[in-house]
């Protein structure tokens, strides 16, 4: 891959994308831009080899545009981008809950894809969603493929399942986190020192992906191989059974991909 791309926002996103896309070999100059925050463009530049940049000097010199400021922030950046020539260009917006039809608004005739990628970016685990309309061609859809799967593995959907894929894929890790957190408190209350839970918590938490990842076998196989009848395990997944996990988990996701509707109708006027 041969490509520039030009970050509008250097956040935490912008980062972890730019920190997974370091890890690899590819060859890309990458520019990024924010609002006001100079230091933190300043540890991105000598973190990452990459060049700081004025908005215009990133527009006139990217090929790929990623815009990766806060869902609240983003009609600003398309009044800026509207004064720039942009048919030759690729925007890929990273924001959550702004629908294609926004970019329309004040793109039309722009090419724009969306991406969802999650924090595991940083690590080149990122599970990214990504949403093209017909008139994407196949070489702007590969671009995005490259870059995304450089960073981790990518699922192209349709725009009407992007809020269930953010209930998944987009806040999932947080999800993971919360019940490593409590893992490791229960291990605590068991006698543990947080050091030692925390360590069995986390290696247990990368095993079990590793294992979800490299066997061909289902979860539910996965957990019922694990499970003796009337064994530990079985006692555990039975507290989690009783108490209702699984309709937790469902209230959950729920709740996010609503609220990520809910963002959708806030910022799409
Ligand atoms: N966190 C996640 O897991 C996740 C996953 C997928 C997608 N996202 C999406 O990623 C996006 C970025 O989130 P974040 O957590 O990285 O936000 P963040 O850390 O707050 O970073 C936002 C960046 O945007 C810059 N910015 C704001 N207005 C700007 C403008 N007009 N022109 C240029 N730069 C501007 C800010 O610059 P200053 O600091 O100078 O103001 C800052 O560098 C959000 O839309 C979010 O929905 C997040």
């Amino acid at each position: 891959m041969n490509q520039s791309i030009g970050f509008i926002g250097g956040g935490n996103m912008a980062e972890a994308i730019i920190g997974g896309l370091r890890k690899t070999d590819k060859d890309i100059q990458i520019r990024v831009t924010n609002r006001a925050n100079h230091e933190r463009i300043q540890r991105l530049v000598d973190k990452y080899s990459i060049k700081a940049s004025e908005f215009q000097e990133l527009v006139e010199n990217s090929r790929v545009l990623v815009i990766a400021v806060k869902p609240k922030d983003v009609r600003e950046v398309l009044k800026h981008l509207k004064n720039y020539t942009l048919q030759d260009k690729l925007i890929i917006s990273i924001a959550a809950g702004i629908p294609l039809k926004v970019f329309h608004k004040y793109l039309p005739d722009v090419a724009v894809i969306r991406a969802m990628p999650n924090t595991s970016t940083a690590v080149l685990h990122s599970m990214t969603g990504l949403v093209r309309e017909e008139t994407i061609t196949q070489a702007q859809a590969e671009t995005a493929t490259e870059i995304f799967s450089a960073i981790g593995r990518i699922l192209w959907i349709p725009e009407e399942k992007m809020n269930a894929l953010i209930a998944l894929s987009g806040s999932g890790p947080a999800y993971f986190y919360l019940f490593t957190e409590s893992l490791i408190q229960a291990g605590v209350q068991l006698g543990l020192r947080e050091e030692e839970a925390e360590l069995l918590a986390r290696e247990t938490l990368i095993g079990a992906g590793k294992m979800l990842t490299e066997s061909d076998k289902s979860p539910a196989r996965l957990r019922e191989e694990v499970t003796s009848p009337n064994g530990t395990t079985f006692a555990a997944l039975s507290v989690f059974n009783e108490d209702k996990l699984a309709q937790i988990v469902m209230k959950a996701a729920q709740a996010c991909a609503r609220r990520a509707e809910d963002m959708e109708g806030e910022y799409s006027e």
